[in-house]
């Protein structure tokens, strides 16, 4: 099935402008935040390091510490960061933060966010909407 111009047009923009859909709030290079709280899934199986939250730009990042999530929205200018080495990188332009999101190369200049994270039943919740200090790991009982 081929796509018209306009069609293209129509479902690009909404992306290249960093708008909100339907509940998503979607960054300059694509990056997406849920606007609510989100379960990840069980806190058994989440891996130590950095896990990306499914579909989203969020990663949880399990350490000796706990479970804590971070913001994969990079703070430049908002393109989706990966993991990289130890920490993240943004593509866009080349930033680099460490895995509790502490800058180390610009032209970023702000940490990347921390949010809110709960254990419910055994799963791992994050709550976008809640941001916490930088070091809030939720401790593993
Ligand atoms: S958007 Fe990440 S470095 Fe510019």
């Amino acid at each position: 099935m081929a796509i018209t111009r306009r069609e293209l047009i129509k479902t690009s923009l909404p992306v290249l402008a960093g708008v909100s859909i339907g509940g998503l709030s979607v960054g300059c290079g694509g990056a997406t935040m849920p606007r609510t709280a989100v379960t990840h899934g069980p806190l058994e199986g989440l891996a130590m390091g950095a896990t990306r939250l499914e579909a989203y730009d969020v990663f949880l990042v399990r350490t000796e510490e706990g479970v804590a999530a971070i913001s994969g929205q990079c703070t430049h200018a908002g393109c989706g960061v990966a993991p990289r080495g130890e920490g993240f990188h943004c593509g866009c332009h080349g930033s680099e933060f460490t895995l509790d999101g502490t800058v180390t190369r610009g032209p970023a200049s702000e940490p990347l966010p921390w949010f809110a994270v709960r254990i419910e039943g055994g799963d791992v919740v994050v709550d976008p909407s809640q941001t916490v200090p930088q070091g809030t790991y939720t401790p593993i009982e």
